[in-house]
């Protein structure tokens, strides 16, 4: 193995925090679905797609070091969300505990010069910059409508923040 235990270990955790982000995205998608905003449902399926691809490139790098890969439980997502702005902002504050995770990451890769890993983990860094970046530009825009007809008059324009970012 070409890891640490600590690290395989660490980064066998962030598949697990990874794959809950996918289980959290999933379960927004679901609930903008139930409030009848089709757009906002459609991104954060999108969202929780790319957090599989996050949860499985962590399990492939493992796999490439020689490591092994133990898929642990998920907890259950929040799910009895009141308002669109209550779901965005959850997003946000995921994204945030998201970015901790893996600057403690980093950080550990860092200590153990483990330059393999450190270099690895700068995808992440980057990705965390957007998406906590685009979250926060969506909650911003969210935040500014006051009436359901303003939250579906936004629709027409979020999708376009993706292909922006
Ligand atoms: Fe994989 Fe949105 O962090």
């Amino acid at each position: 193995m070409m890891v640490s235990k600590k690290m395989a270990a660490a980064l066998n955790e962030q598949v697990k925090n990874e794959f809950f982000a996918y289980w959290t995205y999933l379960q927004m998608s679901y609930s903008f679905n139930s409030m009848g905003l089709s757009v906002f449902s459609k991104w954060y399926n999108e969202q929780a797609m790319e957090e599989q691809g996050h949860a499985m490139k962590i399990a492939d790098y493992l796999l490439d070091q020689g490591a092994e890969v133990e898929l642990l439980s998920l907890d259950k997502p929040k799910a009895d969300y009141k308002s669109a702005e209550e779901v965005v902002q959850a997003a946000l504050d995921h994204e945030i505990m998201v970015t901790q995770q893996i600057n403690a990451l980093a950080s550990l890769a860092r200590e153990e010069h483990d330059y393999a890993t450190e270099n690895f983990l700068q995808y992440y860094v980057q990705e965390q910059v957007e998406e906590v970046a685009t979250a926060t530009e969506l909650l911003d825009l969210v935040k500014m409508s006051d009436s359901t007809g303003q939250l579906l008059m936004l629709e027409n324009r979020i999708m376009a923040l993706r292909t922006e970012g």
